[in-house]
Parts: structure tokens; sequence; C-alpha cells
């Protein structure tokens, strides 16, 4: 294990360590990840004693001698030496009043600091004095853990989850990211401790929803948001997806899982979260605009519209930002269908014109998105989509590079209508501008000032407008 703690900063702890002659380890995420192979740039060093006081003089010894951030209220202090973050704090012991997460803290020992850690795999620490540096102290059997794929509380799952309920989003998000099962006891205490989650800041669940999202298999953790019952707290309106209704022996899919799927679907193409939070908000709306119409089955009528409106409402509550990002969503979601339909009718150049208006930049994010939303059973089906997608995306270069449309502004503008016409800023400006556009995006004429100024004259007259200049 001392090869793992080879970085130059383990040495520098362990001197000054010995020197103050402070029993200390390397503790938490940063040993976990040691075993997991994965990179890891947070590192928690834990002393018997006064972590701020370690720390101030393991930054003296460093030549740049990086300034040390305390919070005594915490009893924490952490330092920024290359790319790493070190945190530095005392073992302590704490105990939890059941109507907070703010604890009574005291001074510890190593054990006690193993204690109230989260989960086994977490509570693991390697000693960095001289006579145990890089020895594990593994009071759980946390390796045995890691081996089995196990997320499991150290102590009874009740006093975990109690005294810390975002620990409960935790457990799912590392199962989610680790691929690891949750011990059943422990899953067991998130259904029977869910109702804590409610003392939790939102901007704190989101966090880990998102890393949830960022994962290999986010399914994973939705399923097992579902199962324990957190999602219903969390985010009710994703749970109203799930189930099938049937009328006269009709069904429709069960969209639970198949956003599910299409989110899965999304993560090897993308890892911008917005649009993974897109594929997970596609089909919002189809609970409330769901009907069944005899001879047609099952309709979701303007879902993607009706999913729009309810995003700004979602985004609020879950503590999401209300801004361009948001604005990219709604995007996503209101064109969700569109190369869809594309694809399913003879592909025009003006369809293909229209849509590169509306998406702009954020065409090939939509067509990613579409591309995830076939998960039909049937392979003949799915191919025959994929196939007419490649259609589309070609059509797409061909009139991208034709007609410019993507980032549209219009050839002729407002100001120049109304300097020909001598006019003031009025309705008849409006139309004439608007019926450029069209004919561009109808493909009537070019994308080019000489054609556009052809029409303006044109759409001028027919308006009984007389050219002043
Ligand atoms: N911890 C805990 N309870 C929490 C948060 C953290 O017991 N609610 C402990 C765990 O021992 C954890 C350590 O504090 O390993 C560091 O926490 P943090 O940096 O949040 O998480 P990591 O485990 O390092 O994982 P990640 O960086 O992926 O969040």
């Amino acid at each position: 294990m001392n090869k793992k703690l080879q970085h130059k900063i383990f040495q520098i702890i362990s001197e000054t360590a010995d020197e103050m002659q402070l029993e200390t380890y390397v503790i938490g995420g940063f040993v976990r990840d040691i075993y997991l192979h994965r990179k890891s740039k947070d590192i928690d060093i834990v002393t018997v004693g006064s972590g701020i006081t370690l720390a101030q003089s393991v930054a003296n010894k460093l030549r740049n001698k990086p300034h040390v951030n305390v919070f005594k209220n915490f009893g924490t202090a952490m330092i920024k030496y290359k790319d790493l973050d070190i945190e530095f704090v005392g073992a302590r012991k704490e105990s939890y009043h059941s109507d907070s997460r703010k604890p009574v803290v005291e001074n510890g020992t190593l054990e006690d600091d193993q204690n109230r850690r989260d989960f086994t795999i977490n509570a693991l620490a390697l000693g960095l004095n001289k006579s145990n540096f890089g020895v594990l102290v593994d009071t759980f059997n946390g390796i045995d853990d890691l081996n089995k794929k196990i997320i499991r509380t150290p102590l009874d799952p009740d006093i975990t989850f109690s005294d810390d309920p975002l620990r409960m989003m935790r457990a799912i998000r590392f199962a989610t990211q680790l691929g690891f099962e949750i011990q059943p006891e422990t899953l067991q205490s998130i259904s029977k401790n869910r109702d804590r989650i409610n003392i939790i800041s939102g901007e704190r669940i989101i966090d880990e929803v998102n890393k949830i999202i960022m994962s290999d298999k986010p399914s994973i953790g939705f399923k097992l948001l579902e199962e324990t019952g957190l999602l219903k707290i969390i985010f009710p309106e994703f749970l109203l997806l799930k189930g099938v209704e049937k009328i006269n022996g009709i069904g429709h899919k069960d969209n639970f899982y198949h956003t599910l799927e299409v989110l899965d679907r999304i993560v090897p193409n993308t890892e911008n979260l917005w649009l993974r939070w897109s594929a997970l908000l596609h089909d919002i709306a189809k609970p409330a605009t769901k009907k069944f119409i005899e001879g047609q089955g099952w309709t979701f009528h303007a879902h993607n519209f009706v999913g729009v409106k309810m995003i700004p409402g979602i985004f609020k509550r879950l503590k999401l930002p209300l801004n361009e990002k948001m604005k990219y969503v709604q995007k996503m979601v209101q064109l969700h269908m569109r190369p869809i339909v594309l694809s399913e009718n003879v592909v025009t150049d003006s369809a293909v014109r229209r849509l590169l208006f509306e998406a702009g930049d954020d065409i090939d994010d939509l067509m990613t998105l579409c591309e995830a939303d076939i998960t039909s059973k049937n392979e003949d089906k799915v191919k025959r989509y994929m196939k007419n997608f490649l259609v589309v995306r070609e059509k797409l270069k061909e009139i991208e590079e034709k007609d410019a449309v993507r980032n549209f502004e219009p050839p002729v503008k407002g100001e120049l209508i109304m300097e020909i016409f001598s006019l003031e800023p009025c309705r008849e400006v409006g139309i004439i501008k608007d019926a450029i556009k069209e004919a561009i995006l109808d493909g009537l004429i070019h994308n080019d000032f000489n054609e556009a100024y052809e029409f303006m004259l044109q759409k001028a007259s027919e308006l009984g407008l007389i050219r002043k200049i």
C-alpha cells in the first residue's frame, strides 16, 4: 500500500505528524478509491488531536506555503496543494438529535471517527505515522465489502441514516456509480427512514441526483430511488410515468422504464448533464396528456409542449438553475419528436430547414436525444429509424452548407425596410420580415441579400407600401 501513498504530500504530512506526535491517517473516499483504482484529488486527513494545527504545520513545510482555509466551527482546515484538495480534521465522536443534521461533536479516537462515517467502504484508513505508514485500519471489513461490491453502513443503518439522511441518497449514488449492491438490511432501512430526507436541503439532494445522472448507468439509481420510496418524495412527477393502463385490452408502454432506457442509451453519447436531463424529462407530460381514443388507442397529444410548461416548476423545486440551461432543456423537450416525425415522412428540404432554424446550434444534441429515444423491441423498426436518421443527418449537413439557417439572421433587416418605405416601427415591418423568413425556410428564395431584397419589394407592394428612396 505504501506504493499508493507515493505522492510527496504524504511524506510531508507523515514527518509533520511525527514531529508533533499526532496519530494521523488518510481516510474515507481517497482510500476507497485507491483500492478501486479510481483517481481522486480529494484527500481527507484525520488526526487524533487538532486538525487545524496539523494543517498549519504542514502548510509551513510546503515550498509555496499555501493558504490554510480554517473552518473553526467544524474544526477543519483545507489546503490546496498542486491539484489536490486536502482537508484536515481532528478525530471526532458525534451524536445527533432527531430534528436536525447538526451533531454534538466531541474529540474522539480513530475508531470513534470511523464509527460516524457513512459506509464501511468509506471508513477505511491508512496510517501516516512512520510506525504504521500505509498500514490499513479496516474496523468494519470495508475491504471485504469492496471485493463483494456491497454498500453497507458501519453501524445499525437506522442510526447512520437517521444521523444524516443525505446518506440514503449517497448509498444509492455509490451503488449506481460503482455498480455495487446495497446490502438488504441497509436498503430496508432507507425505505424505513425515507421521510427523514425532508430535513436535507434541496441543493444537497440534487447534487446526488446529478451524480446519479452522470454515472454510466443512471437507471440503477432511479430504480433504487423508486423502490425505496425516495423518488415519490423528491421527484413525484417522474414517478407518475410508471405503470401501464389498459382499455379494451390495449395498453401503452411504461414510460418510467422507457425514460430510464432512453437515459441509459444517451450516456455513451454525451457528458452533457443537461442533455441527460432532457432525456429524463422528454416524456414528463405523458401522464398529464394521456387519453384513450376509440379506434386510435392511447394518445399523448402535445406532451412535448405541456412538458415545456412543466419544466420551470420542476427546476425551481429541485433547485436546478433557472437560466439558459433550463431553456436548453425546454428546447430539447419541445423538439424531441421532430426528427422522428421528419424521418417517417419524405425528408423535404423545407422541413429540414425549419428544424435547423428552430434547433440552431443544438441540432446535434437533438439528434442524439432522438436516436436514444428509439427503444422499440422490434429490431427491424429500430434499424429502419436509425437508417432514416442517417438520411436526416445527411440532409441537415447538405442544407446547412447550402442555406446556413442554423443561426438565422434575416438578410434584410427591419431598419432597412423602415428606411426604404419611410416607416416608423409598425406591424407592416414585422409582416415583411416574417414573410422573408418564411420564404427562406420554405425554399422559395435563398438566404441571400439580393433575393431577400427583391422579395421584400414584392411583398411591400402587395401591402400597398410606396418606396421612398
Ligand atoms: N462522509 C460521511 N457522511 C456524509 C458525507 C461524507 O460519513 N454524509 C464521510 C465518508 O467517510 C466519506 C468522507 O466523509 O468518504 C468524504 O466525503 P465526500 O468527500 O463527500 O465523499 P467521498 O466519499 O470522497 O466521495 P465523492 O468524492 O465521490 O463524493
